[in-house]
């Protein structure tokens, strides 16, 4: 392996401890990154007449040529090096010799691998976001047609009131906008160049890290050379970030899974996106809601993880820290991976309106209403409470529904009860009668639709679609 050290060292390392130290078998997806991060550490260079306008241009010359290479596969990338960093510098040497030696003036790879990352997850940010915004494309649709689609609402996974599709999935995009913003917020608070840092204590040459924060378009550079080469804070945020986008999508999976069900028959999920058994010919399985909340433990494992490898590290950077690269690459491929699964998974689902308006006619999800109708009646809420309670248990002895039974056998439990009981507990009205903000009545959908509608429209993926023009595609 191609050290870049030697001068120190009178013996060669050992190819055990080459191995175990190198990253390039998985930092070398930064390649695009560290490229264009020199590229700009180049330019600074030369504006600052630390290098001369010839070298520097000749350097970013050769890195732009460097790039497409590799983008087009002239270029591989191999492991006999230790990183992505060394790779690119010792690829730079052979292309123009002692010119491309001064690239590294004034950097370590310290500040350079802390620039690399936050290239990186911004732009990952960018597309998790993207990703998120389709699956709340997705999630609109379902809403806007399903705002007259009454199924049974659930606590303890027992049938408690009617509500709509429409206001159940409105639960989980308020949940994806929550996860959209959390990485907006992320993004905005990362969003600092370290790039001048040096290996700790800043440098001796009149770098302009503005100028270079400013090409990479970042908001500015850091404030403390030591925090900037030694924070992952970031980081253990977009894993934060990526773990609760992961929770929202396993809740949603399992309910998934259980609308599936032969027992519940709320959902069919589209053959394209199912699976079937080697053994039972019957079967057509859920097998991607399902991967989507198994793999939901391995994106908290990873944060998890790197809380731990940050924990108690000393000022300022630690080899540690290289552990930082495999979880959050394998986290980020995983969740994007899963909200795109699961996007054309719920896009291609059919909604049973049927079976979901005939099990919320069941289990008595009117009986809250039936105690509300008595109260308007004049019976306070906590009497109105038992004798509903006493109706449910006269029903279920006689396997009915209250609205089966008749006015005489109503009245046989409360005399308050008259003729227009069963318009006022029919599933329509319990539904419509629900008219506070956030709550499924037609007149606060209506507001929550227009809400979501302007949500949409103001809020697209391309306010931080700048930056992906920085680092281009994947
Ligand atoms: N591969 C290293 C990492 O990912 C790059 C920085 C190495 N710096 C050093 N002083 N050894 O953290």
């Amino acid at each position: 392996m191609a050290n870049l050290w030697g001068g120190r060292f009178t013996r060669q390392t050992d190819e055990l401890v080459n191995d175990f130290n190198a990253s390039i078998s998985f930092d070398k997806r930064l390649y695009r990154e560290d490229i264009t991060g020199s590229m700009a550490h180049a330019a600074m260079l030369g504006e600052t007449k630390v290098l001369t306008k010839g070298e520097s241009e000749e350097i970013i010359n050769a890195l732009n040529t460097m790039l497409r290479d590799i983008d087009e596969g002239r270029l591989a990338i191999t492991d006999d090096y230790e990183d992505i960093h060394s790779f690119v510098e010792a690829k730079l040497i052979e292309r123009i010799g002692d010119t491309g030696k001064k690239l590294h003036t004034g950097r370590s790879r310290n500040d350079q691998v802390a620039l690399d990352m936050k290239l990186y997850t911004r732009r990952t940010i960018a597309d998790t976001d993207a990703l998120l915004y389709e699956l709340l494309r997705v999630l609109e649709k379902i809403i806007v047609s399903g705002t007259e689609t009454v199924m049974p609402g659930f606590t303890h996974l027992q049938k408690a009131q009617p509500l709509t599709l429409a206001h159940h999935i409105s639960a989980y995009f308020e949940m994806f906008r929550r996860d959209r913003e959390r990485l907006i917020d992320t993004f905005e608070r990362m969003n600092y160049s370290p790039l001048g840092s040096g290996a700790l204590a800043g440098t001796t040459y009149p770098l302009d890290r503005e100028m270079v924060a400013k090409e990479l378009k970042f908001k500015g550079a850091t404030a403390n050379s030591m925090d900037s080469v030694s924070d992952r804070d970031y980081l253990i945020e977009y894993l934060s970030d990526l773990s609760l986008i992961m929770m929202h999508l396993s809740r949603f999976s399992e309910e998934i899974i259980i609308w599936n069900s032969d027992e519940y028959r709320f959902i069919e999920l589209d053959d394209t996106y199912s699976t079937g058994s080697s053994i039972m010919p019957q079967k057509k399985n859920p097998d991607i809601a399902e991967l989507v909340r198994g793999k939901t433990g391995r994106v908290y494992g990873a944060l998890v993880s790197l809380l731990t490898t940050m924990k108690a590290l000393p000022l300022a950077y630690d080899k540690d820290m290289q552990e930082d690269k495999e979880v959050a690459f394998d986290s980020i491929d995983t969740v994007q991976n899963c909200i795109r699964l699961f996007t054309g998974m719920l896009d291609a689902t059919r909604f049973n309106e049927e079976m979901m308006r005939f099990s919320a006619s069941g289990g008595f999800t009117n009986a809250t209403d039936a105690a509300d109708y008595l109260v308007r009646k004049g019976v306070p809420f906590r009497d109105a409470h038992g004798i509903i309670g006493r109706l449910v248990l006269y029903c279920i002895d006689n396997k009915k529904t209250i609205d089966d039974c008749t006015l005489d056998e109503l009245k046989s439990i409360d005399e308050n009860f008259d003729e227009d009981i069963y318009g006022e507990i029919s599933l329509k009205t319990c539904v419509d009668r629900r008219v506070t903000k956030g709550a499924p009545g037609e007149k606060a959908m209506k507001e929550y639709l227009s809400d979501i509608r302007n949500y949409m429209e103001k809020n697209t993926p391309i306010s931080i679609q700048e930056i992906k023009l920085i680092s281009g595609g994947n």
